[in-house]
């Protein structure tokens, strides 16, 4: 039965650039392009963001661009996933969440629902190999019950396949919306509020019942296509999140915009609403 989790809810430049991360006990070299040597050498890679999430935008523009069909960007769109997966999971970030599909996304035309589904698919029964060999562990959030039942057995299986990974956890958002999150974290506080006769509801509570659960809080969120909207995307965890927002479109999203990101993130001062060092 599927967890409660998923029921609810380069070849230039070889960089030596070898890491042990405490959860990636192998030494792996990341391929990086000359160019992103540089910025590598710029991360303090003990300074890490905890979890990275990304709404990853403008698959539809990047085809129009190039009068291809939509999908085409979507397809365009894995190779991205793959560049962004593979740079954190090297680096040793603990959490990456990427937004691939939401509950407005019913929206579209059945078509291209339905090739984001096969390309989900295929996405999950190919890397399922890489993802082990990177030592990723893959969890999902969103109302995954409501996805077809083929795709609901693709994610099942990939998460079992997955489940003894130690390193980072790559969580797809799929079906899913901040609001139903928050509606569905609330309908299970009054169904114990109903059993047990009474509740006291603090933040950390309503935290334990959202999809994120034992997740840390995004502490960055990027965004690509240049859109500055949130579009209903971990409203309540990326509270304190610092925002990047590129104008690159997803599927030219390349390593080097990833660490241009956490290099941004660790030049910001977070204060909390405090008042912060300076
Ligand atoms: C937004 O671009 C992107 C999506 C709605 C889907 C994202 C899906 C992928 C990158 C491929 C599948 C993902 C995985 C994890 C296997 P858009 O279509 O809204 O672009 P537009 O705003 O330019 O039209």
């Amino acid at each position: 039965m599927i967890a409660h989790r998923i029921a609810c809810g380069k070849k230039a430049g070889v960089l030596g650039f070898l890491l042990v991360r405490d959860a990636y006990k192998v030494r792996v070299p990341v391929k990086t392009e000359p160019v992103e040597e540089d910025l590598l050498k710029q991360i303090d890679l003990d300074r890490l963001p905890k979890h990275i999430a990304i709404i990853m935008d403008g698959n539809g523009r990047w085809a129009k661009r190039r009068r291809l069909p939509r999908i085409a960007g979507h397809r365009a769109g894995i190779r991205a996933v793959r560049q962004a997966v593979e740079a954190s999971a090297r680096l040793g970030v603990p959490y990456l969440t990427l937004y691939a599909f939401s509950v407005e996304n019913w929206k579209r035309p059945h078509t291209e629902i339905k090739l984001l589904m096969s390309l989900l698919r295929q996405y999950l029964k190919k890397e399922i190999s890489e993802l082990n060999r990177q030592n990723i562990r893959l969890e999902v959030i969103g109302r995954i019950h409501e996805l077809p039942k083929p795709v609901i057995e693709d994610l099942q299986n990939t998460l079992d396949q997955t489940r003894q990974n130690t390193g980072m956890r790559l969580v797809l958002a799929l079906n899913y919306g901040a609001r139903a999150e928050l509606v569905d974290a609330v309908q299970e506080l009054v169904d114990q509020a109903k059993q047990n006769g009474t509740l006291k509801v603090d933040e950390s509570l309503l935290s334990e019942h959202l999809y994120t659960r034992g997740f840390p809080d995004p502490d960055l969120l990027i965004r690509t296509s240049g859109e500055l909207r949130l579009s209903n995307f971990l409203l309540w965890q990326v509270a304190y999140a610092e925002l990047w927002v590129t104008e690159t479109l997803w599927p030219d999203f390349k390593q080097r915009d990833l660490f241009q990101a956490i290099i941004d993130f660790q030049k910001r001062e977070r204060r909390y609403g405090g008042l912060g060092m300076s």
